[in-house]
């Protein structure tokens, strides 16, 4: 079977980059992980890429962005973005609708935007959590795919928070995107 080919939009750490990886490499898998892309040389996610001999290109003009990524992007069926830190123009978005998707740790639609994790500290929220959508012009607004809750406690703080839901985001975004995989695969049937 021929798997579907997607590319992963990173800033930093990579640490979901990495969990995309390592679910790709099972056999159930439908997608192939062909491509990073980074908007920043120094991300340590193109670090995993490289240790997992995925092709990766770092462009960090923010100008353009989209112009100068496209290029890399013809045989790409379905994109990640694991925290990447620009708003994509909503040209490129509407090109790529249903299958450009993003993880965002709070459970939408609460928290959306920057820092989500210290916003749900800061409401003195009792859960918060993290969800996979579909990117639309609109930040952290498109449609659901997947989202889990993580309990809030009293002795939580942001960092402490950060943790758990990351442990979290590691577990849905892979089955997130085995989803969106799927869909993709049936339509094109
Ligand atoms: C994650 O918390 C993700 O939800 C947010 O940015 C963070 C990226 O972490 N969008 P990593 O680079 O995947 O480790």
């Amino acid at each position: 079977m021929k798997k579907l080919q997607v590319a992963i939009f990173i800033s930093g750490r990579g640490s979901n980059l990495e969990s995309l990886i390592q679910s790709s490499y099972k056999k159930q898998s439908l997608v192939k992980v062909q491509l990073v892309i980074s908007n920043n040389s120094k991300a340590k996610g193109l670090v995993i890429a490289k240790k997992n001999k995925i092709p990766s290109i770092h462009c960090v003009q923010r100008k353009n962005f989209e112009n100068k990524v496209i290029k890399y992007l013809k045989n790409i069926d379905i994109i990640c973005l694991a925290g990447f830190m620009q708003v994509l123009d909503s040209k490129f978005v509407r090109k790529w609708r249903l299958r450009l998707i993003n993880i965002h740790p709070s459970y939408l639609p609460a928290f959306k935007g920057l820092n989500a994790q210290n916003q749900a500290i800061e409401a003195k929220a009792t859960y918060s959590g993290c969800s996979v959508h579909y990117v639309t012009s609109k930040i952290d607004s498109g449609k659901i795919i997947l989202q889990k809750k993580v309990k809030i406690l009293k002795k939580d703080n942001t960092e402490s928070l950060s943790k758990k839901i990351l442990i979290e985001e590691h577990t849905i975004y892979p089955k997130a995107l085995q989803m969106v995989a799927k869909k993709i695969l049936s339509k094109k049937k």
